[in-house]
């Protein structure tokens, strides 16, 4: 079982993705498959940066055990008031300077729920909570 846990800082942009860099890291110096490494490390760095441009600040946690990864993105809010709407694909409330940083065509959560094994997305006006599942081995996906 590994368990990290990270701070991230909103507007930050020199810090953003600092969370995710350090899951890839742990990552690599496991034998999980590289197609699964590399959906973990795309869903993470979306929901990482949701996390920077969207909320007041927030942390994530990583957990591993022998049978799957699960990912937490917790926030300050101000949340996201239509989760369904947030979910369409080229839906972005992201401002000039997120567009500036290459961010904001509204795929990030469409994306983290393709390659995601299950996705809970929760949200109310005092935070937003994402949790991602990825199963190891066994249970079959069919996402990309
Ligand atoms: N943690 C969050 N807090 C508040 N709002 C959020 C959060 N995450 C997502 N959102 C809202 O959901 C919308 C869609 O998110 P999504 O990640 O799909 O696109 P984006 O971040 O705008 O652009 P991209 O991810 O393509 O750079 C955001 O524009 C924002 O309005
Ligand atoms: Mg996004």
């Amino acid at each position: 079982m590994v368990a990290k846990e990270y701070q991230i800082i909103a507007k930050n942009y020199e810090l953003a993705g600092r969370a995710s860099s350090d899951i890839k890291r742990t990552l690599k110096s496991t034998d999980i498959d590289r197609n699964l490494m590399k959906r973990v490390c795309s869903a993470s760095y979306e929901a990482e940066i949701n996390v920077v441009i969207h909320s007041f600040g927030g942390f994530a946690t990583f957990q591993m055990d022998e049978t799957k990864i699960v990912l937490n993105f917790i926030d300050d809010g101000p949340g996201i008031s239509n989760i369904e709407l947030a979910m369409t694909e080229g839906f972005s409330t992201a401002t000039e300077l997120d567009h500036s940083n290459g961010f904001g065509a509204g795929m990030g959560l469409p994306n983290i729920k393709r390659i995601a094994d299950e996705m809970d997305l929760r949200s109310d006006i005092y935070g937003t909570h994402l949790k991602i599942t990825f199963y190891i081995g066994g249970v079959s996906h069919d996402g990309q």
